[in-house]
């Protein structure tokens, strides 16, 4: 299929609109790179012929010979201490290999771990898990935050509630808001959302003796290694952590949940290999969640649109863990001269928070853009053009532009102007996120002996498609064919690599690979040199041969390599640091159409168009994936995703896919990507991260063009189809 797409090919600061045709297969042109060979290129996924075929393995889909099945005994109270525990009775049932009652005495959520089984089925462990007798008592418990910051609220930690996670100020508020020409105030709330992996979460341990060897479902295999050794107590060099594919993590995967110690005492008390997988429920309970917040954002503007101040106060939950702060984005992209943060963290006695997909900023982003568009609408401006005017970014200035015109910006009218039970709104917001990496990563890269063509390196591919950019970057360093180079990732024995999230992925590993892959594209040519008769900066490689530049003279890799000790080369290589003097964020915006049917309150969201820039593109079809399901999940979240929580007896009731939604394929929207290219320049792959930039725009735009439809905001999320005919219901009541 062909398909026009405008491109735009630029340096901070200039910008060449151009418009070119782009093939299925075509890479994507750049400005400084005119020999583009495998990287840039529509690789499909290396790994994606086992996944649709179900030979791909996951943790869930793991056995080893004489493998138990571990379940784990579950706290119902939110708050509770143990006063006495009774394992005898589950011990002594004839499947059970082991029962481990756990340490901790006290329990601060509903969900929180109490005993575990090791059986040799599922059915009889949790038949086990009925035997353990434990008596609880029940204590004072408080899980609204709203609730938790009252004075006498029951304590969730004896430190107090409420955290101050971030103040700030600067210049003159009060002045501010007395002498500009507009002040509006919004207050927005965003729920506990659940990073509803398809895969959820699980580990097989298994012992050599002092050596473990565990198969976890995570985000993080080296930092899984530290804190199970840690967990341990035993050597990190004894603790080997794998993950071959993973079905999505979001954050929820980054850290090691108590399960994973769990199964690896059970395995050595039962002395055999021990799985467990949690249930949709556990996942939801016990694995992370988005924080809640109640965003109170106050924004002044002068008579032309110019930001003159902005207050931003909030709060939020995470249950007993998390940060809850939502500022993080503000001042990466508005000008604001006067400025005012406090925020706050609440605890409650719920499953912990963690960080999610671009934590905070996708609920920031919602309060943020939310205020623009009511200033704009006080001040009677387009929304647009105020954006434009207090941008800090040139680049996402430029997108704005191109994505308004693609989108169709100037079709959109006053708010609530449409006379029938269908409305239609058009919305946009902005997007700002660092994904540049950080240093440590390493890869090594091997070639024979024969014709193996090897890069392996601890990161994990948590479904985003590390893989494939791994043996782009290697092939097109060893002038090879993609399906050549076989990548071997997902274990903390081969080389080091930072966890993957935070947008780093990316940027970290492809940098490593392509050193290695040098230093051993160097190796071979010295080895040959002397066979061809020539000086190494004189060969050049093509498919599998060393050639002499110029001449027809040429050597074969093998014939090469016959002189290399076991008739290999290897080299392994750290991430070179960033070059100085780059910017290397993303930007990016994102404009949604939609239309409300004020009769059912049902919201649809008809279009996207997204732009976004991240560096250099190593693989158009992977990178246009992670815009799309940021999008998808950004509009999840706008408009279904809620953990809802009973605050009379501290229990979720969300705890399946059933009642928490998240949106189906029939809902998605039609949705266009338009990449912006910068060419930044600042590592040897020139990649940003866009896992999480993706995702930070769209909830915010579909509520600005939910305002735009109805004509007046809903600023507590998800916009859900009962809060529309509501408010719907009350306004013609005022109005009566
Ligand atoms: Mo992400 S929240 O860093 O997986």
């Amino acid at each position: 299929m062909r398909r026009k797409t405008k491109v735009v090919l630029g340096f901070p600061g200039h910008f060449k609109e151009v418009a070119v045709l782009l093939d299925a297969g075509e890479p994507i042109p750049w400005a400084h790179d005119a020999e583009l060979k495998v990287v840039g290129k529509r690789v499909p996924r290396v790994e994606g012929p086992e996944k649709v075929s179900g030979r791909a393995r996951y943790t869930f889909d793991l056995k080893l010979p004489g493998m138990l099945h571990a379940a784990v005994l579950r706290c119902p109270h939110p708050h509770a201490r143990i006063k006495a525990i009774d394992v005898s009775k589950a011990r002594s049932h004839p499947e059970v290999r082991a029962v481990l009652a756990l340490e901790e005495m006290e329990h601060k959520f509903a969900g929180a771990e109490v005993a575990a089984v090791a059986a040799t089925s599922l059915e009889a462990a949790r038949e086990a898990l009925d035997l353990i007798e434990v008596q609880y008592e029940v204590l004072p418990f408080v899980t609204d935050p709203a609730q938790a910051r009252l004075p006498g609220a029951p304590l969730v930690r004896a430190e107090g509630n409420v955290d101050i996670s971030v103040t700030k100020k600067r210049g003159n508020l009060k002045e501010a808001f007395r002498s500009s020409g507009a002040v509006v105030e919004v207050v927005v709330r965003t729920p506990v959302a659940l990073h509803a992996c398809l895969e959820g979460h699980g580990s097989l341990a298994q012992w050599d003796g002092d050596r473990l060897i565990a198969w976890d479902s995570t985000q993080a295999v080296f930092d899984v290694r530290n804190s199970l050794a840690s967990a341990l107590k035993v050597p990190e060099e004894k603790v080997r952590i794998i993950k071959d594919h993973a079905g999505g993590g979001f954050g929820s995967k980054l850290q090691m949940w108590p399960h994973t110690p769990i199964v690896a005492r059970l395995a050595k008390l039962a002395g055999a290999p021990v799985r467990l997988l949690l249930s949709r429920r556990e996942d939801f309970l016990c694995t992370g969640n988005r924080q809640s917040s109640v965003q109170t954002v106050k924004l002044a503007a002068k008579k032309d649109g110019t930001f003159t101040a902005l207050s931003w106060e909030t709060y939020g939950t995470g249950g007993v863990e998390g940060v809850a702060q939502t500022s993080g984005p503000i001042d990466d992209m508005y000008r604001f001269p006067s400025l005012e943060v406090h925020e706050e963290d609440v605890f409650t006695n719920a499953g912990p928070g963690c960080p999610m997909r671009a934590p905070g900023h996708v609920q920031g982003m919602v309060a943020l853009e939310a205020a623009i568009d009511a200033v704009s609408e006080t001040l009677g401006l387009d929304p647009l053009e105020v954006r434009l005017k207090n941008d800090k970014s040139a680049i996402r200035r430029e997108e704005l532009k191109l994505g308004a015109a693609r989108f169709g910006w100037h079709r959109r009218r006053p708010s609530g102007c449409d006379p029938g039970p269908l409305k239609r709104g058009l919305g946009v917001a902005g997007t700002t996120w660092d994904g540049s990496g950080l240093p440590g990563t390493e890869a090594e890269v091997t070639i024979g002996p024969g014709d193996r063509v090897e890069v392996s390196c601890g990161t994990q591919d948590i479904g985003t498609g590390t893989r494939t950019i791994l043996a782009q970057v290697v092939a097109e360093e060893l002038s090879l064919p993609v399906q050549e180079v076989t990548v071997r990732l997902g274990d903390s024995y081969f080389p080091y690599s930072v966890l993957s999230g935070g947008s780093l992925t990316a940027a970290c590993v492809t940098p490593a690979a392509r050193t290695a892959a040098g230093r051993v594209r160097e190796l071979l040519l010295r080895l040959a040199a002397p066979k061809l008769g020539a000086g190494p900066e004189e060969l050049e490689l093509s498919e599998r041969e060393i050639v002499v530049r110029g001449t027809g003279k040429r050597l074969s890799w093998s014939s090469a390599l016959q002189s290399a000790p076991e008739g290999s080369l290897s080299a392994q290589a750290e991430r070179p640091a960033n070059y100085a003097g780059f910017e290397a964020g993303a930007a990016g915006c994102q404009f949604a159409e939609v239309e409300v049917d004020t009769e059912t309150g049902q919201v649809r969201v008809v279009r996207v168009v997204a732009v976004h820039d991240s560096g250099r593109i190593l693989n158009p079809l992977l990178w246009e994936s992670q815009v799309n399901g940021g999008i998808i999940q950004g509009i999840s979240f706008a408009l279904l995703e809620q953990r809802v929580m009973d605050h009379r007896f501290g229990k979720v009731l969300t705890t399946n896919l059933e009642t928490y939604k998240v949106l189906g394929a029939l809902e998605v929207p039609e949705i266009e990507i338009i990449p912006f290219l910068v060419a930044a320049g600042f590592n040897n792959t020139q990649v940003v991260g866009i896992g999480e930039p993706a995702i930070i725009p769209t909830a915010a735009s579909v509520a600005n063009a939910v305002a735009n439809a109805l004509g007046f905001r809903i600023d507590d999320l998800p916009i859900t189809p009962d809060k529309i005919v509501m408010a719907l219901e009350s306004r013609a009541q005022e109005q009566a």
